[in-house]
């Protein structure tokens, strides 16, 4: 069965990606089109044989193999790619296929936008967060050393086939960094989804092609209201003010996967809702529990808190020099646009590092 959904302007199709209409797509759209098909190291060893097997239509497709991981999603790797393209001599009806995770698909619709002032893009996302988040919604963009995203665009696909097979040949640590970015949804925007996924014991074996749907309508939904982020959009940053400032904190020396951090940031921003009385202690208690049972908490030295509290002065979503937070009324309910203090950043720091010293000493 595929699960259909209407985007903004594009169509998200759900299910084997033999059984969807790609190939259709492709044949309609781009007969006469050069393919080019993005993929990283990772990728190109476990996605991409199965596409090329399945289409004769990607016999002559261009494969461009990217490094893997958050720190090649940068500007210096934008710049080979468009003058291999050039070299290569892709046009402006050209099209680019994105196999792959966030990172992939985040950097590959930033680059296909800006080459040639701009080509087309569909996006097949291979892990499970860009399954249920990255692939859709139309922000593309690369960072800015340690500051996230920082160079980008809002820019939608042509088209998003999601095969939840390619999850299987996914790390079990990578099912959880999508696992944070659904509970992420479910917090901030819908508790009949919080409960559904809370239910789980293995992630990695329960994980099925309805939670995969159900969050990801959850996104299309709010991307729908508010396709450039003025407004309601901004609830999808639940756990990111934070999340993305240890994500930059770690990323020099130690680096942490954003999903990881997101769930850090799930935590602080839970914390600073129930210190300020929107979460009950039954609540807040709650997803206390479920984050700690998927994620083991973060060793923060005393001299790190600084360190990450300017990198959030730095946060793009800021106003006015202002540091701006999504918190949590109740499971599934969320407010935008809470300025959250200095203080309350830094206690929120010291309770990750106290959920840090417990979990060692058991
Ligand atoms: N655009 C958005 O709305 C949005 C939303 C959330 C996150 N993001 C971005 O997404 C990125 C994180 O995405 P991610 O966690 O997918 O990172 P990722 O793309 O780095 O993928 C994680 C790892 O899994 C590997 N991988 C992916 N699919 C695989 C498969 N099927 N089999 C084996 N290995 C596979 C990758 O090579 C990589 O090593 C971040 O850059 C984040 O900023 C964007």
């Amino acid at each position: 069965m595929i699960y259909t959904i209407e985007a903004e302007n594009y169509r998200i199709e759900l299910g084997s990606l033999q059984e969807s209409s790609f190939e259709y797509f492709m044949n309609v759209n781009y007969p006469n089109s050069r393919k080019i098909i993005l993929v990283d190291e990772n990728t190109n060893e476990h996605c991409l044989e199965y596409l090329l097997t399945s289409y004769s239509f990607l016999s002559n497709a261009e494969v461009i193999v990217l490094p893997q991981g958050e720190e090649n999603k940068v500007m210096d790797i934008c710049m080979q790619v468009w003058e291999t393209w050039s070299e290569y001599g892709f046009e402006r009806q050209d099209v680019l296929i994105n196999l792959g995770g966030g990172v992939i698909t985040d950097m590959g619709g930033f680059i296909a936008s800006l080459y040639k002032r701009g080509i087309d893009f569909v996006n097949i996302p291979t892990s499970l967060l860009a399954m249920v988040d990255a692939s859709i919604g139309g922000k593309t963009g690369v960072d800015l050393g340690s500051y996230k995203n920082q160079i980008g665009l809002f820019v939608n696909p042509k088209a998003v086939f999601i095969d939840p097979g390619f999850i299987h040949s996914l790390p079990e640590g990578e099912v959880f960094n999508g696992f944070a970015e659904m509970l992420k949804h479910g917090l901030a925007l819908n508790e009949g989804h919080w409960n559904e996924l809370v239910t789980m014991i293995d992630v990695v074996k329960e994980i099925n092609e309805e939670h995969i749907y159900n969050s990801l309508l959850l996104k299309n939904t709010i991307v729908l209201e508010d396709p450039f982020e003025s407004d309601l959009r901004k609830k999808l940053n639940f756990g990111h003010t934070i999340g993305h400032a240890l994500e930059g904190y770690f990323f020099e020396n130690d680096p942490i996967s954003h999903g990881y951090a997101v769930a850090l940031g799930i935590l602080a921003e839970s914390y600073i809702s129930f210190k300020r009385n929107y979460l009950t202690l039954s609540e807040f208690s709650q997803i206390e529990k479920v984050l700690l049972m998927h994620y083991f908490p973060i060793d923060l030295s005393n001299e790190s808190l600084n360190e990450i509290y300017q990198l959030m002065k730095n946060d793009k979503k800021n106003k006015n020099g202002e540091i701006k937070c999504v918190l949590l009324i109740s499971i599934g309910q969320s407010v935008i646009n809470k300025t959250i203090s200095e203080l309350e950043i830094i206690d929120s720091l010291e309770y990750l590092n106290r959920l840090f010293l417990e979990a060692k000493k058991d």
